[in-house]
């Protein structure tokens, strides 16, 4: 059994590291430049719970794939969820971090679409790099038309995994039409714009000291980040005005075209903020973002964002945990 450190609520782990890590001069090679998602640490940990145990069996192990009975309810019915989050080394590095992504998924054996009454819980590490291979470019956005990742009352705003199973084919058609990444509408109306594929949304309108940011106020149909959440804050730490709120597809070609609006950015934990310079559609034409370029305000946000995150300036929110 698992048991529960009751004054800090950490489970106490049973550790059985890998016997055979990897060897440092592979480790150095992988950590000169490791990309984004393709390198993974010698270990993991690993939980289950179930009904009656609740979470128990708790342990550190050595990384390596899992064994998994062909009728495990999960692979057929989709209930598993994930997040992501990232340890930085302080003092030492500039975008490389650990990258750690924690999932859970349902494990009962049977082929009845039900809630499982039993589940794994899984911790992987991810060594980083950028999260975009060729540094940081405005990217383009093609907004989905006809297809939708969520609608009111389903699993959008959950980082589970049949949403994102549900997305790649918008993706693929931003692809085709020379785009980065998609732009989701909402299901009903298909005007309001909600997010990227992966990353939250912010709008810039007017600049210098007038600069105000506006982000799609939360639904239910998108994903409430935690970049997009910590940076309503950093706006407002920065004396700029930060609100929720609604934006049409209408709004944001008309507010490019008429240059309110000036800026444009994506922002999530694996890229932090991603200028969007282009926007594509099949009903509603193309038109640029300002210049296409990265604005001031986009810069100035997300090396606020990193010096918080990488301890070079003080973080007055109480946002990081020493891990040792
Ligand atoms: C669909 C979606 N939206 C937004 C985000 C950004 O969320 P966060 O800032 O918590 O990383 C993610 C991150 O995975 C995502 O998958």
């Amino acid at each position: 059994m698992t048991a529960t450190d009751a004054a800090t609520g950490l489970w106490d782990i049973s550790m059985n590291p890998s016997t055979s890590p990897m060897l440092s001069e592979e480790r150095d090679a992988i950590l000169a430049n490791p990309g984004f998602g393709g390198h993974f640490t010698d270990n993991m940990v690993r939980a289950k719970w179930t009904a009656d145990k609740g979470w128990h069996d708790a342990e550190l192990v050595a990384y390596g794939p899992l064994l998994l009975d062909p009728a495990t309810n999960f692979i057929h019915y989709g209930q598993a969820i994930f997040e992501g989050l990232k340890a930085y080394r302080h003092a030492r590095e500039a975008e490389k971090t650990l990258y750690l992504r924690p999932f859970m998924f349902s494990t009962e054996i049977g082929l009845g679409v039900k809630p499982a009454d039993s589940y794994e819980y899984l911790l992987i590490a991810s060594p980083a790099g950028a999260y975009w291979p060729k540094g940081l470019k405005p990217v383009s956005v093609w907004l989905s038309d006809d297809y939708v990742r969520a609608a009111p009352g389903g699993t959008g705003e959950a980082k589970c995994a049949g949403n994102y199973a549900a997305s790649l084919i918008a993706q693929a058609e931003a692809s085709q039409h020379g785009c980065d990444q998609v732009v989701w509408l909402d299901a009903a109306e298909r005007q309001w714009i909600e997010e990227m594929g992966g990353m939250n949304l912010y709008f810039v309108y007017g600049s210098g000291d007038s600069a105000r940011l506006v982000t799609p106020r939360l639904t239910g149909s998108l994903l409430p980040g935690i970049t997009r959440d910590s940076l309503l804050t950093v706006a407002a730490d920065l004396g700029m005005r930060a609100d929720e709120g609604q934006i049409s597809v209408e709004d944001w070609k008309a507010g490019c075209e008429s240059g309110e609006i000036t800026e444009v950015f994506a922002c999530g934990t694996a890229a932090v903020i991603t200028p969007v310079g282009e926007v594509k559609s099949r009903t509603n034409g193309s038109w640029a973002v300002a210049d296409g370029g990265t604005g001031p305000v986009t810069s100035r946000l997300r090396q606020e964002l990193l010096d918080i995150q990488t301890g070079e300036i003080p973080d007055h929110h109480n946002w990081l945990h020493a891990i040792c």
